[in-house]
């Protein structure tokens, strides 16, 4: 038989173009109508007749309009204030610190070890622990708490009363949300099937954590698009941050206080319990400012004294943000905890209760000038960053009329 090279050639591009319109339509066929456009647009069309589709449809809907949000912050910079504002919402089912157990599950295991646990696998498993919780999957949590739960039911739920969701209906059977300490008492065993079933019934998730130390370490939960995951990044002054630590974990922070008081450093004052905070902070601050594409629209920086000056607006502006709808919960609660400008925090222990006097800037009664000038060296790159000045003597130090917060606007970029 004779096969000349046209001959052959035709066959060639006879079966590649055959390929080409078997793949398209199969592409064509096997794609949703949800995917073959803007999947909005094409699902808010009467067009989507298949029962598959319209499932599929619904579905992305859902993902679309449930909003998860994390609320990333460091130890007395705030967050328990901040974290009310999402409480306080009805639709949102909100955590506070669950990426606790994960850190204690890993540091208990001997005082030795504590050192040394790896931060990668710990980070790792904060990731892991997030992932699941958004997804309403509280099974995983028994992974951690301890002791280990049995039948599902646990008694050591951190801190449970400061999430209304856990203090209500079905996992409690209290009607309106009460006062932590009351729920911890009145609600007793938490039930984490009927936390499952309650988160799945809000419309909106959203979890408080101290714990990660910067946002690059939350990338890939960010760039999951089944999660669609907004940040709220709040930030606060490393001077007060200090002055509140010192008051707070007595202990932990000794020498800062003996620091405090004779004016003298201590030799043994370890200074990377705030230079650490401080590098956390440009670091996260600096991704946030370069504008990477796996944050566009969703990540918004706050400054804990912005938010203290006025904590509506500021509210407002993050709920914004997230894409949220304003409840009149939220500004009443707001109302009856704050007062004209002073947001509480100094004295409370990890508590938000009302106090006129507190504000944002009272660290500079609380802590001596040569904390002050030390700290200033060793974060001057956070505080210029953040818009804080720094002083150089003690009547500028302690002249509160003057506010070190300069005016700054940090749009969140889309
Ligand atoms: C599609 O769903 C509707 C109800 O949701 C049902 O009545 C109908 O039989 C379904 N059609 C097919 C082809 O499955
Ligand atoms: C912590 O570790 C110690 C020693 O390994 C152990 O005895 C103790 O039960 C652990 N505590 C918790 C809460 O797991
Ligand atoms: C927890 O709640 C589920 C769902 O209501 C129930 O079936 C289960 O018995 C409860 N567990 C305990 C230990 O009460
Ligand atoms: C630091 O010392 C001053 C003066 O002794 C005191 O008023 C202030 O409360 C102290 N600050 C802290 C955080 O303990
Ligand atoms: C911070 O201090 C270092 C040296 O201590 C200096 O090189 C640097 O320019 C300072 N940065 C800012 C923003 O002030
Ligand atoms: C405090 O600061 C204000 C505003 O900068 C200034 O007008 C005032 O004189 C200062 N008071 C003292 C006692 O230095």
């Amino acid at each position: 038989m004779e096969c000349s090279w046209k001959v052959v050639v035709l066959l060639v591009f006879a079966s590649l173009g055959i390929q080409y319109t078997a793949i398209k339509s199969l592409r064509t066929a096997f794609k949703s109508p949800c995917q073959v456009m803007g999947a909005e647009s094409r699902c808010l069309q009467r067009d989507v007749r298949d029962n598959a589709s319209r499932l599929l449809c619904e579905d992305l809907g859902q993902q679309e309009s449930r909003k998860h949000i994390i609320l990333l912050a460091t130890t007395r910079s705030g967050s328990s204030f901040l974290g009310q504002i999402f409480n306080q919402n009805p639709d949102i089912f909100y955590l506070y610190e669950p990426l606790y157990h994960v850190q204690r599950a890993f540091t208990n295991s001997s005082a030795r070890m504590q050192k040394q646990i790896d931060r990668r696998s710990l980070l790792g498993a904060y990731r892991d622990l997030l992932h699941n919780l958004y997804n309403c999957d509280f099974y995983f949590l028994e992974n951690y708490l301890r002791p280990a739960p049995k039948d599902h039911e646990t008694t050591s739920f951190f801190r449970r009363g400061a999430s209304n969701a856990l203090c209500l209906p079905p996992v409690c059977e209290q009607l309106h949300p009460i006062e932590e300490h009351l729920c911890a008492k009145k609600c007793r065993t938490v039930n984490l099937t009927l936390v499952s079933k309650s988160c799945h019934q809000y419309k909106h998730m959203a979890i408080k954590t101290v714990r990660i130390p910067e946002i690059n370490d939350i990338r890939t939960l960010v760039e999951d698009p089944r999660l669609n995951l907004k940040v709220i990044h709040l930030v606060r002054d490393p001077r007060g941050i200090l002055a509140s630590r010192i008051n707070t974990f007595t202990d932990l922070y000794r020498a800062w206080k003996i620091w405090n008081s004779s004016g003298r450093k201590p030799h043994h004052v370890d200074l990377s319990q705030i230079t650490t905070t401080c590098t956390d902070l440009i670091n996260s601050v600096e991704t946030g400012f370069s504008r990477p594409s796996w944050l566009k629209g969703k990540y918004m920086l706050v400054r804990y004294e912005d938010l203290a000056r006025d904590p509506i607006r500021k509210a407002k502006e993050m709920y914004e943000f997230v894409g949220l709808g304003w409840k009149n919960n939220v500004q009443k609660w707001i109302e009856q905890n704050t007062n004209g400008n002073g947001v509480p925090l100094g004295n409370f222990k990890f508590t938000t209760s009302r106090n006129a006097a507190e504000t944002a800037e009272n660290w500079r009664l609380h802590l001596c000038l040569d904390i002050v000038l030390a700290l200033q060296n060793m974060c001057n790159v956070t505080l210029s960053l953040l818009g804080y000045q720094s002083v150089d003597s003690t009547p500028q130090l302690k002249n509160l009329s003057h506010t070190l917060v300069e005016p700054r606007i940090f749009l969140p970029f889309t």
